[in-house]
């Protein structure tokens, strides 16, 4: 298999924030394939830092289903096409271990300890469960298992005693709830027996839907890792771009412009992007053209990544098979901080 080549500024720019002696920890939620927002926002910096540190890829289906119970079966499907997602961008299973959350035993038990160290009230303010409360149109019925997610993410990444964690700007809230549960932790064990983490962010901001709303599978406005060329070329041409900008001699705006915004994370010749630019504010640059190179950057990203999502589709078992010595391994380390957090917890006095 291939190598993906990485954009050298964007590599050097996830290595530069990671220390050899960092452990990283982060994860998705199984609810749809992974798209480019992902790709943007966080695999690019996973695959930057394979084989440079410690690396476990959690696919939390668990915590997908605090807001999806009604469609478990969807979500255990999906557990596959995640993995499939991984393994086709270039994530080698030899440097990082992809594990299933729901295998990982320890990591509902140390969720059900912590809980006893955050109030209702603490979760109520999380930014980020406020925001998909609302989002979702839970109002007052919200299941107390997603509620309570931050906590079981807190299990997640102190449960690998993961040091840096690379997410998108939407799970800072996650961060800081799960270094107060450590310090608590801490606190009870009477000595540093759990790391606190940092977030790893990317410069890249985040990646809009083809109609400049938040990128999701469910709405259909977001680019698959595994499109097809046909599928690529209609959702560029779909994208949203300068209402203002009817005929190629007018003038432009570049900000707000999805299509700006994709050559950005993607085009690999940033200089001749700022010439672009500088034509399409200018007038002179029409969206037929400039949706013609995107089309084309975008189609010599996937490509490999269709072409090796669809060869490893054909070998379910070699997939089935990593995920299962992945989630052995992650069992290994997880019981481990298990055994010292109930110390903590005077459980195995
Ligand atoms: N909350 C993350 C998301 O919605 C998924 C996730 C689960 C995660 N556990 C994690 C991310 C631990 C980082 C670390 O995508």
């Amino acid at each position: 298999m291939s190598a993906i080549i990485l954009a050298p500024s964007r590599a050097d720019e996830s290595r530069s924030q990671a220390r050899a002696t960092d452990v990283i920890l982060t994860g998705d939620r199984p609810t749809g394939s992974l798209h480019l927002g992902h790709y943007a926002g966080s695999l690019r910096s996973r695959l930057a830092l394979q084989g440079q540190c410690a690396q476990t890829l959690l696919i939390a289906d668990l915590q997908a289903l605090t807001d999806s119970s009604g469609r478990a079966a969807h979500v255990a499907r999906h557990v596959l096409e995640v993995a499939l997602d991984y393994l086709a961008v270039g994530i080698d299973p030899a440097q990082t271990t992809i594990a299933v959350q729901s295998r990982l035993s320890a990591l509902a038990e140390l969720t059900v300890l912590y809980l006893n160290l955050v109030t209702v009230a603490r979760l109520e303010r999380n930014p980020t469960v406020k925001a998909e409360v609302e989002l979702r149109g839970f109002e007052r019925d919200i299941p107390a298992g997603f509620l309570c997610y931050p906590v079981s993410q807190a299990a997640d990444i102190s449960g690998f005693r993961a040091t840096l964690v690379p997410v998108g700007d939407d799970q800072l809230p996650m961060i800081e709830q799960t270094n107060e549960i450590v310090r608590r932790v801490n606190r009870l064990a009477n000595a540093s027996i759990l790391p606190e983490c940092r977030a790893m962010l990317s410069s890249t901001p985040r990646l809009p839907g083809i109609d400049g709303r938040k990128a999701s599978k469910s709405a259909g406005n977001a680019i698959p890792l595994g499109a097809t060329s046909d599928e690529i070329r209609r959702l560029v041409r779909a994208m949203y771009t300068d209402p203002g900008h009817t005929r190629a001699s007018d003038p432009g705006r570049v900000e707000g412009n999805v299509v700006f915004a994709y050559l950005d994370a993607f085009d690999p010749d940033p200089a001749t992007v700022n010439e672009l630019k500088e034509r399409y504010r200018g007038g002179g640059l029409g969206d037929v053209a400039l949706k013609r190179r995107l089309a084309d950057v975008l189609e010599a990203l996937i490509a490999p990544i269709r072409g090796r999502r669809a060869e490893l589709a054909s070998d379910r078992a070699y997939v089935m098979d990593v995920l299962r010595a992945g989630s052995e391994r992650a069992s290994v380390t997880t019981q481990a901080v298990l055994r010292d957090v109930r110390k903590a917890f005077a459980l195995d006095a």
